[in-house]
């Protein structure tokens, strides 16, 4: 029997705080006609003013090892996607093991936008498989809103704040993650850039002045890079691991956008019921979408033992990936 990682515990948490499209439209020239039709999203959640990256993860981490049965000091690695974590440095993972008191674990980030939950669990299959991790939390947590120009009707609707997070542990047998495909095309990376505070255009005035500090997004190339791309990566992922469409009980799509997710779903001739979708609540969390949907899918009975689930995700990067588990 081979060894495989399975996911032994969810948890998520979502700020307070709801943002919905009718207030949005008393702060930009939008409408929620606009927003519902082009995108599927109502609301969305932002972070208090007093919460970092580290404090969601925190509160996801602290269910999920609750529903894995676990406690901090069983875990051997902390991995934590996000691409607006507290600070440069040190890394959001390793003031996320501060906190939780998690002190037997190995921390580092991964950042591959909107696809970093599915780098990240690759990266943790990888390791539990190779046997160098035996108890792992994998982490996805984003406060978009810190790095949003609320003037920009193109962006501020779109992207919103949580976080979700697994915990993996290894299990000879057929259940588990199946596969994971990590995919890139770099020569696209301006589609969806947060220019401002790294190395080429540091925190200085002029650079703020030219808002470099905020989230750029060429949405509509970028829509249609990302419907291409997913539609494949969904009938390439089924076809390589031997699977028909019709085998699936779930898909589980990163939460960008409503058009996109139904025009995957179609290409694979799957029946909505067979989709998740939470962006109408939630918009765009990136790296978060997968496992806050995977832990709100559980909790909704939408997936059960021996289930087929096919995850897929699209990115700035451009990144793109899936995981295919047997629940
Ligand atoms: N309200 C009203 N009108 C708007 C808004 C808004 N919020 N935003 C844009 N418009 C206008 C535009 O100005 C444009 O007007 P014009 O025709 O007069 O010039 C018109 O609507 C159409 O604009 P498009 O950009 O073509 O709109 P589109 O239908 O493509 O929708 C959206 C925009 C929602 C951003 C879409 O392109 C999208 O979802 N893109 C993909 C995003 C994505 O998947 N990103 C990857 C993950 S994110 C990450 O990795 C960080």
């Amino acid at each position: 029997m081979p060894l495989r990682s399975k996911i032994t515990g969810t948890g998520s948490y979502l700020p307070e705080k709801i943002l919905d499209n009718f207030q949005l439209e008393k702060m930009v020239d939008t409408s929620d006609e606009w927003i519902t039709e082009r995108t599927g999203i109502k609301e969305r959640r932002i972070a208090g003013t007093d919460e970092a990256t580290s404090d969601l993860c925190l509160k996801a981490s602290k269910r999920a090892l609750r529903s894995a049965g676990l406690k901090p000091s069983d875990l051997d690695m902390i991995i934590v996607t996000t691409m607006s974590g507290d600070m440069p440095m040190p890394s959001t993972a390793s003031i996320l093991q501060g906190k939780l008191g998690a002190k037997n674990a190995a921390a580092f980030d991964l950042n591959a936008a909107c696809s970093g939950f599915l780098y990240g669990l690759s990266v943790a299959d990888s390791f539990i498989t190779s046997r160098k991790s035996s108890r792992l939390l994998l982490v996805s947590g984003e406060i978009n809103s810190r790095f949003i120009n609320w003037e920009d009707r193109s962006t501020c609707v779109i992207f919103a704040d949580g976080a979700g997070a697994v915990v993996l542990e290894p299990e000879s047998g057929k259940r588990g993650i199946i596969s994971t495909r990590l995919y890139s095309n770099g020569e696209l990376w301006d589609l969806i850039t947060l220019p401002g505070g790294g190395s080429k255009h540091p925190i200085r005035e002029a650079n703020i002045n030219s808002k470099l500090h905020f989230i750029h997004m060429k949405g509509n190339e970028t829509f249609r890079v990302a419907v291409k791309t997913l539609e494949r990566l969904v009938t390439d992922t089924l076809h390589a691991d031997g699977l028909k469409p019709s085998q699936l009980s779930l898909l589980i799509p990163h939460q960008a956008n409503i058009r996109i997710i139904n025009a995957t779903a179609e290409r694979l001739g799957l029946p909505m019921e067979k989709v998740f979708v939470n962006l109408q609540k939630y918009g765009n969390t990136s790296s978060a979408s997968i496992p806050i949907a995977i832990d709100e899918a559980l909790k909704a009975g939408r997936i059960n033992e021996g289930d087929y689930v096919l995850l897929e995700a699209f990115g700035s990067g451009l990144t793109w990936a899936s995981a295919l588990i047997k629940w």
